[in-house]
């Protein structure tokens, strides 16, 4: 075993906090995807954090709590998101609201924003932490900025290797992708992410109006929500979707029943089951990528539910 890959266990959630206050970082599973961890207060440990990642400076972190409490101490709440936080708190929902100004978080985890996109995670390791640890946590997805995001421990590893101070293996995450983020800043509330959770059932729930970004009328310049546009979730073999049919040389990402007499290949679910897909989607792509083969081929993927976040990621990794 490596030496910087513990299981989850007492020792290593407080050797964790040891690690998150000495301004290291930690990659820490949470039901979407896992994340690398650090002290948004610290300059020294952001910057290792960019530097890992690769990620660019205007690119801001999600901050996790583990209370609605200690989210109140970040960010300026509404009615609108208490209520948002009371019904899907803890869970897989990023909410951006105005920054409260205090030294919790320094403006580097911002990019020097006015905003802060909050969430209260639903991992059972990053609640405990936080506790011990007696503040948030930053915490962007544990892979190289652009590449496909890690669902598993020895993904991070694979990622990383020993340049990451620490990994705590809890296992394969939940479902597989990342939360959906939502701007409350301004009104109609928009949609920044396509996530886990389906934005049109979260209004419908609430009855809470959101709109889904217009892409034509995002302004690349403006580091308003920064990941959103780039080439991201990519492997290193190019990719390709709705293929139906793949070619010799092409490593196959199949879904549903229709079989294909195919070597390179996986199925993402055979009983066409669209949580199921999500949930192996990060892990077959890297699995494929491994291969090296000349492409990475996708099946058509229903665009319905959670179909919608899945194809979202898939047109991401293709441009
Ligand atoms: O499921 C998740 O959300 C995972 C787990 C680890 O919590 N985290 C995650 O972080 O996906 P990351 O860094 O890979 O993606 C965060 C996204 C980026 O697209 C970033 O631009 C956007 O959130 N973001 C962060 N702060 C923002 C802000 N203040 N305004 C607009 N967008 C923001
Ligand atoms: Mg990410």
């Amino acid at each position: 075993m490596k030496q910087n890959l513990m299981k989850e266990s007492n020792e290593s959630i407080n050797k964790a906090v040891e690690y998150l206050e000495k301004k290291k970082l930690v990659a820490l599973k949470t039901e979407t995807v896992y994340g690398i961890a650090c002290d948004p207060g610290n300059i020294y440990a952001l910057k290792k954090l960019y530097k890992i990642k690769q990620r660019p400076f205007y690119n801001p972190l999600i901050i996790h709590v583990n209370s609605i409490d200690l989210a109140k101490k970040i960010v300026h709440t509404s009615k609108d998101a208490e209520y948002l936080m009371k019904n899907f708190w803890p869970g897989p929902l990023t909410l951006i609201l105005p920054r409260k100004l205090n030294n919790l978080i320094h403006d580097l985890a911002l990019s020097g924003l006015q905003t802060v996109a909050i969430r209260f995670p639903k991992s059972g390791i990053m609640s405990k932490i936080i506790t011990k640890f007696q503040k948030p946590i930053a915490a962007p997805s544990a892979n190289e900025s652009g590449y496909i995001s890690a669902t598993d421990a020895n993904h991070v590893i694979d990622s990383f290797g020993n340049k990451i101070d620490l990994v705590i293996d809890s296992g394969r995450t939940n479902y597989g992708l990342e939360s959906t983020i939502l701007d409350l800043t301004k009104k109609p509330y928009q949609l920044k992410r396509h996530g886990v959770l389906d934005y049109k059932i979260i209004s419908k729930k609430t009855g809470i109006k959101i709109v889904e970004e217009d892409p034509r009328k995002i302004d690349l310049k403006k580091p308003n929500s920064p990941g959103q546009l780039l080439k991201h979730y990519a492997p290193k073999t190019p990719l390709f979707t709705n293929v139906t049919e793949p070619m010799q040389d092409d490593a196959f990402l199949n879904f549903g029943k229709k079989s294909i007499n195919h070597q390179a290949s996986l199925n993402l679910s055979v009983s066409a089951d669209l949580d199921e897909a999500a949930y192996n989607l990060f892990d077959f792509l890297r699995k494929l990528d491994k291969l090296k083969k000349k492409r990475i081929v996708v099946a058509p993927i229903p665009n319905t539910g959670i179909g919608k976040t899945i194809n979202e990621r898939l047109f991401r990794a293709s441009i």
